[in-house]
């Protein structure tokens, strides 16, 4: 912008002519056209200031379902990922669906960002071969990174399953950095339930929670992590929904559970219950987005909070799955409209999040 303005001003001189004492018909001429030359190249600055300045603006804002790139203008690969806010960065890890990835491994990259819309690439910080001899078209999906306070450990939570989806197993990894090597440590079945998809939830005081979709149960598991965040070791609601993509977030002394129906990648309406206490009561589950939207395309897979110097937001981070082109898949980012029990996901327009003051602004 400095430039642009420099090389204007450069072109903006004065007539060598003094104006005050020209009295000619030939001086008021001239003073009209340098007047003339004058405004046209204020209005020319003008023009390219809006457009320099609307271009940047667009740069710094969050594109709901579009190709997301990052640093190296690679598409981000965070597929059914979770968010790690750690030391004023947020770290996001997802599955790794790259095309050229090794079809044998399963991989979770990492992505870190102080805005929420430039992600610098960090690695991929797991590639695994099949931990458990699961077979052809083993599974790792949904991870989520935990940070424990106690051990210092990055632990990486998964959902490790076999190629029919019937293991239903949570799989572990640490490390001592957080966009370090993983290394993967064992995997179980949490308080004995079967497990497939799995949410993260930290609360306010730092306790950090499993959310699991049980199926034999019918139900979504929240249960909390043990001391050193290698177990389960306690439920903490069992909430009867068959659910999965679970997410949750504690807002103005309330919390939200949200969670998509059981349609594998198709898209469905994703819904909502409240209650004033981790363990219940639950209010019934509603709708977050009109029914015929189908969640606009996407599948919950974390709520993320916000909170700045002078707001709070909560960001629906969702998946728009495209099966026959797994690595093309995309994300669906919206701030959500939350209070007094009600939580409504907007339609998708491009939005801005100041991460300083924690507002968000829909365009
Ligand atoms: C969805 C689930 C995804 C993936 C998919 C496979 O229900 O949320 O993570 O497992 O099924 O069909």
């Amino acid at each position: 912008m400095f430039c642009f303005l420099a090389l204007f001003i450069q072109r903006i001189r004065l007539p060598k002519t003094s104006w005050h004492l020209s009295k000619t018909g030939t001086d008021e001429r001239l003073k009209k056209d340098q007047m003339k030359k004058l405004s046209m190249l204020l209005l020319r600055f003008l023009f390219v200031f809006m457009v320099v300045k609307s271009a940047s603006a667009a740069s710094q804002q969050v594109l709901p379902g579009e190709v997301w790139r990052d640093n190296r203008g690679q598409q981000i690969q965070a597929h059914g990922g979770g968010i790690l806010h750690w030391k004023g960065a947020y770290y996001w890890v997802g599955e790794d669906r790259t095309q050229s990835n090794d079809p044998d491994k399963r991989y979770v990259a990492c992505y870190v960002s102080r805005d929420l819309v430039h992600w610098t690439f960090r690695g991929q910080v797991l590639a695994l071969a099949d931990p458990e001899h699961l077979g052809p078209n083993w599974v790792l999906e949904r991870p989520k990174l935990f940070h424990n306070p106690r051990t210092g450990k990055f632990v990486l939570y998964f959902h490790l399953d076999d190629g029919h989806y019937k293991l239903a197993r949570v799989g572990i990894a640490v490390s001592e950095r957080i966009d370090g090597n993983y290394t993967y440590v064992k995997s179980f079945r949490p308080l004995d339930q079967e497990s497939r998809d799995i949410g993260q939830f930290i609360d306010d005081d730092g306790s950090a929670y499993l959310i699991f979709e049980s199926r034999p149960t019918k139900g979504f598991i929240i249960a909390r992590l043990s001391d050193d965040y290698m177990t389960v070791d306690k439920q903490i609601s069992f909430i009867r929904a068959p659910l999965e993509g679970g997410a949750l977030v504690h807002y103005n002394g309330l919390y939200y559970v949200l969670g998509s129906h059981m349609t594998g990648w198709r898209p469905n309406p994703n819904v909502y219950a409240t209650a004033p206490l981790l363990s219940g009561p639950w209010t019934e589950f509603k709708d977050i987005a009109p029914q015929k939207a189908s969640t606009y395309e996407a599948q919950s897979t974390m709520l993320l909070k916000i909170v700045g110097s002078k707001e709070t937001s909560v960001i629906f981070m969702g998946d728009v799955w495209k099966p026959r082109t797994i690595w093309d898949s995309r994300y669906l980012w919206i701030p959500v409209q939350i209070g007094n029990g009600e939580l409504h996901l907007p339609s998708p327009h491009p939005w801005l999040l100041n991460v300083k003051a924690g507002g968000t602004t829909i365009k």
